[in-house]
């Protein structure tokens, strides 16, 4: 594989919202990939690419598990060259998962579990958080586990928190759609920010819980309603819409799934995940059928596996991994690599939209810039998906900040 140049990021004038990044650099991909240098000792699963040579300790292995595995795999060369370029990352921030007992929370908090970088793993739910904590705990990597069980315990949980990672909620079954989870799950998503806004207001905060295209408005307005609203740390995750358009162009054109990379843009349902072919990385070309086939199956990729599961939730294991893409990412901008870029629905002016989700660059600060570039030169197809999927958006918005402006939250 090529080695991963360093590219440089022009960033564009401020904008009222954020600074804005004005283009992507041609040498520049994102996606799920190894390490430049060699496959067998930098394996960065969950990173999006960055153009940081260095080699990072593998978020799979943890410092102390992964090392010795990958040291009987280097050759001399690769040894020499890891000592040049390696990352000491520190074991130093925490997180905590709210819903950590659910099809996501649980394979979710083991691989924060492996990440070097946590210090602190957190784990609440109303009900069996225990045990899955006990477990977890074993894991011979750096942080320590602890377990919050029920609204009593939630203050103690969130104290000191710098990212904070909801997936409660109830999922879909097959029949059902994102929305229909709203009566539910908006309650739920306000209880819970509402607690984050009272114990780790700078926390970055990441909305799983559906529907993301009204949860994380919902969420906005009672950080609003609290004082403590800051666009730049609220995220509706959306990496999975990414993964999977990774992997299903991967697939469709032979590509090796970790070069491949697809921004995904608009929000979290139906027709408002848009997958931009036209910006594949390494570029690609799609005949008009590819691009309808691919594109609805990526929209449609959700009800995949809730059809597939029959009854028995929706996307877990691949939410629960994109979800820790997205942790991770955070934490290595918490760190101070000025090199990371996901997609995520975020308050943005990109659009008339108030809410949209396309790539960002995260920094300490949480979101840096909205890279605006992914959305210039789009083809008629993806313009015209792009009109008709913002009056749905839009209305998924609205909806979550007419319920959040009904409750009355104490200050
Ligand atoms: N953003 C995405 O891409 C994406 C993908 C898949 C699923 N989801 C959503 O994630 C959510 C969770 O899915 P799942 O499969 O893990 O569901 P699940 O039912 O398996 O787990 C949900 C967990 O949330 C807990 N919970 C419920 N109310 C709570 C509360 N008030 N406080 C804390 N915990 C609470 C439950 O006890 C349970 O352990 C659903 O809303 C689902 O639609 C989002």
């Amino acid at each position: 594989m090529a080695a991963i140049s360093a590219a440089t990021f022009t960033i564009g004038a401020p904008t009222s919202l954020y600074q804005r990044g004005s283009s992507l650099p041609q040498s520049k991909s994102f996606g799920l990939r190894f390490t430049s240098q060699n496959h067998l000792n930098g394996f960065c699963g969950l990173r999006a690419v960055s153009s940081v040579r260095c080699e990072v300790e593998s978020s799979f292995s943890g410092k102390e598990t992964g090392s010795a595995l990958r040291a009987s795999f280097a050759t001399k060369a690769q040894k020499e060259s890891r000592n040049q370029h390696q990352l000491q990352p520190q074991a130093s921030y925490k997180v905590a998962v709210l819903g950590a007992a659910g099809g996501i929370g649980q394979p979710l908090a083991l691989l924060i579990k492996m990440s070097p970088l946590v210090s602190d793993l957190h784990l609440y739910d109303i009900a069996n958080v225990k045990g899955v904590a006990a477990d977890i705990s074993h894991c011979n990597t750096p942080s320590q586990v602890r377990d919050f069980t029920g609204a009593s315990e939630l203050g103690d949980c969130l104290k000191g928190v710098n990212v904070v990672v909801i997936p409660a909620g109830v999922p879909r079954k097959p029949g059902t759609t994102r929305d229909d989870l709203f009566n539910i799950n908006a309650g739920i998503v306000r209880d819970l920010v509402s607690a984050v806004a009272d114990n780790c207001p700078g926390a970055f905060i990441h909305i799983i819980s559906n529907p993301v295209n009204s949860t994380v408005p919902i969420a906005a307005e009672i950080l609003k309603q609290k004082g403590v609203y800051d666009p730049k740390k609220l995220f509706g995750v959306t990496t999975l819409d990414v993964v999977r358009a990774n992997t299903f162009v991967a697939q469709r054109k032979n590509l090796k799934l970790i070069d491949v990379d697809v921004p995904v843009v608009g929000g979290h349902a139906g027709i408002t995940i848009l997958p931009l072919l036209s910006k594949t990385r390494p570029s690609a070309s799609f005949t008009d059928e590819e691009i309808e086939e691919l594109t609805v199956r990526i929209q449609n990729a959700g009800t995949e596996v809730v059809e597939a599961k029959a009854g028995a939730g929706s996307a877990t294991l691949s939410m629960a991994y994109a979800a820790a893409r997205f942790v991770e990412s955070s934490l290595r901008a918490l760190d101070g690599d000025g090199d990371v870029y996901e997609c995520a629905y975020v308050q943005s002016d990109l659009t008339e939209l108030p809410f949209f989700a396309s790539r960002v660059k995260l920094g300490k600060k949480g979101v840096e810039a909205l890279i605006p570039s992914d959305l210039q030169g789009l083809t008629e197809y993806e313009q015209k998906a792009l009109e008709a999927l913002k009056p749905e958006l839009k209305s998924s918005i609205e909806r979550g900040v007419a319920f959040a402006q009904k409750q009355t939250v104490a200050a």
